[in-house]
């Protein structure tokens, strides 16, 4: 718009949150010409380097993106620094000096600036006050990036909530889960409601089990340090899988789907989904450590009973859920690396009599994220050639050839998607504060009381499918029927 900056300020700019996925996700924006054409992105942090200094830290991080080089320059040119001092993000100081310097470059422009917070979450609270003394847009939009961990539990959640909402508007605040920003978990909104068909498939008559899978293929990689203070279940289960997944999965049809309403609309579904869910118990847990987690140096307890392996099971108790199983499994150092959601149904009727013995599998839809975009629905077919027998194959979508047959094309990545809707103001891919509070409520107890018992994991070995075990555990919860004479392989 003209007469308006936007002005970014990476809170942390010298950090591997802003270097690995910030600034990258920036310059594709810049490459696509999805920012403003007047905008700076405004590094701020401790050390005192300068804006050169930025930029060499930084370039290396955006060779990845595919971008020439020539548009690398032109995006780093835009990319400035500013030294918060020794006082830290807290003190004030700093921030009135970056605020005379965004004001002084462009007077009389009307400015909007976003801060994104790429720093850890004890120190939200002080950087926040300080932001909001002495660095905020005086006539434009101020908005807030912030991400996980939001707490360890549901009452450290509500500190770190009290603490930034006690300066900022719950509006002005924008909370990632990098997982709502993915092609696959944006699709569930178009996919669910946009289908006539899904809908009247969608509930406990014909479900048997929804299962959300999440796998890596490596283990903590040095960032184990982080990973001992929480472990699988609030690294990925609380969080991408709950809100990411499950909510978009199960919540009820919101009255508006895309708009200016839908961020609210949306949300409000995605808590009555939560609220319909009680608090998960031990017994519904299975949890599963690696062998050799704890030789990661960065981790200080060497007999630390960390989960890095979890399966879960959970209820939805409203009229479209009961009794329907919701499987969560998550796990590092597995034999792939995987992410998808699965509904399995119930079986076709009377498929013995009528099929004369044969087997008619169960029908699935799995809607996979990575390592490649793909949905496919396990349906049953003739097999092909004078057989009359049914035979289980697939109807698909693979998003690389149906949609991005050429060279370097893809969907964009999640940071990037998700910027770009602070940008405009679209709410509804961010976790509202009651959103997580909710979903802190239903795993609390059973963390605590895993803690308090010292619950010890199952061991297994680095590269397997998980502990033994892991795999009994999940067909005696779920009741899904595996079809053994069924592969898929989504790179076919
Ligand atoms: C992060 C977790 O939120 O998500 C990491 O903290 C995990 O442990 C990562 O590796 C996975 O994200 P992605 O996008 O690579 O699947």
């Amino acid at each position: 718009i003209e007469g308006e900056r936007l002005v970014i300020i990476i809170v942390g700019a010298s950090g591997d949150l802003a270097k690995r996925k910030t600034y990258p996700s920036l310059l594709s924006l810049y490459a696509c010409n999805l920012l403003p054409r007047d905008f700076v992105v405004y590094g701020y942090a401790r050390s005192s380097i300068t804006d050169e200094g930025l930029r060499d830290q930084i370039r290396p991080y955006l060779a990845g993106r595919k971008v020439a080089d020539s548009v690398i320059e032109d995006f780093l040119r835009l990319c400035f620094y500013k030294s918060g001092g020794r006082g830290g993000y807290g003190d004030v100081r700093g921030w009135r000096e970056l605020d005379a310097i965004l004001r002084n470059e462009r007077g009389g422009y009307r400015q909007n600036r976003i801060f994104y917070f790429a720093i850890p979450p004890n120190v939200f609270a002080e950087t926040g006050s300080a932001i909001k003394a002495g660095c905020m847009a005086h006539d434009g939009f101020n908005r807030m990036i912030v991400e996980k961990p939001f707490g360890r539990d549901l009452e450290s959640c509500r500190d770190i909530l009290e603490s930034l909402g006690r300066h900022f508007d719950e509006s002005c605040l924008y909370r990632i889960d990098h997982y709502l920003g993915k092609e696959m978990v944006q699709n569930l909104i178009v996919m669910r409601f946009g289908n006539i068909w899904m809908e009247n498939m969608w509930n406990r008559n014909y479900v048997q089990c929804v299962v959300l899978t999440f796998k890596e293929p490596f283990g903590t990689q040095g960032r184990g340090g982080y990973f001992d203070q929480y472990g699988i279940i609030r690294d990925i289960v609380q969080n991408h899988l709950l809100q990411g997944f499950m909510c978009l999965l199960c919540m009820e049809c919101p009255n508006k789907l895309m708009g200016p309403e839908a961020g609210e609309k949306v949300r409000n579904e995605k808590v009555r989904v939560l609220e319909a869910m009680p608090p998960v118990t031990l017994d519904e847990v299975f949890l599963g450590q690696y062998e050799g987690y704890t030789d990661d140096e960065t981790i200080t307890n060497k007999a630390s009973n960390c989960p890095t392996f979890a399966i879960i099971r959970c209820f939805i108790n409203n009229a479209r859920w009961a009794g329907v199983p919701i499987i969560f499994k998550a796990g590092k150092a597995l034999e792939e690396g995987k992410a998808e959601m699965r509904v399995q149904f119930k079986d076709a009727p009377a498929v013995e009599t009528l099929f004369d013995g044969h087997k008619v599998p169960r029908n699935e839809i799995v809607m996979q994220l990575q390592p490649r975009e793909t949905i496919y629905m396990k349906s049953n077919i003739k097999t092909p050639g004078f057989s009359t027998t049914p035979i289980q194959s697939e109807l698909e979508v693979k998003y690389d050839t149906r949609y991005f047959s050429g060279a370097g094309e893809s969907n964009p990545d999640a940071y990037s998607r998700l910027i770009l809707d602070v940008l405009h103001g679209r709410s509804a891919s961010f976790v509202r504060s009651d959103e997580l509070l909710r979903a802190w409520e239903i795993f609390t107890p059973v963390l605590h009381q895993i803690e308090k018992e010292n619950v010890k994991p199952h061991v297994y070995k680095a590269g397997s499918r998980g502990p033994p075990g892991a795999d009994a555990f999940f067909t005696e919860k779920s009741g899904y029927v595996r079809n053994d004479d069924y592969t898929y392989s989504s790179f076919g």
